[in-house]
């Protein structure tokens, strides 16, 4: 069973969707690395290559399915943040939002009655679990550690 043009089209937005995060984690690397944050700096930049990998997933099976992939134009991503605990609060919505995104694009698949992609985005689903907590975990060590949490969250995420 070959892509429809409904799931190619959900697809190609998806795609669009994990090259925005990649640059979102990018720029966020770089408020990091300016800052002298050398371990958020780093998370973030890993974060960008997942994200990254995420899109090529999504573009290799869609092809494989014979579905007419594409990579359109990303739209700018924010550049700027009140502070370093902000940026995390801003990861954690973003997953939240790309849960949705990925939830949705399930729907599709269950509506298009193609059970191997429901199979290929149960992957997603799971991962997106993963990338709430971890995004929440960050946010925790900022509250558990009070005016230390940054010194804290910095040591930590270097070792990513
Ligand atoms: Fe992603
Ligand atoms: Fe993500």
């Amino acid at each position: 069973m070959k892509f429809t043009k409904r799931l190619t089209d959900a697809f190609n937005e998806q795609i669009k969707a994990e090259m925005w995060s990649a640059n979102l984690y990018s720029s966020m690397a770089i408020y990091f690395q300016s800052m002298g944050l050398a371990g958020c700096a780093h998370w973030m930049k890993k974060q960008a290559e997942e994200e990254l990998e995420h899109a090529n997933k999504l573009i290799e099976f869609g092809v494989t399915r014979g579905g007419e992939m594409k990579i359109s134009s990303i739209d700018a991503v924010p550049g700027t943040w009140a502070e370093p605990k902000a940026v995390f609060e801003h990861v954690y919505k973003h997953e939240c939002h790309v849960s949705e995104l990925i939830d949705n694009l399930m729907d599709v698949a269950i509506a298009e009655n193609d059970k191997a992609t429901q199979e290929f985005l149960r992957w997603f689903v799971n991962e997106q679990v993963e990338e709430e907590e971890n995004a929440q975990a960050i946010l925790d060590k900022f509250n558990v550690f009070g005016v230390h949490g940054l010194y804290c969250v910095d040591h930590d995420l270097a070792k990513r």
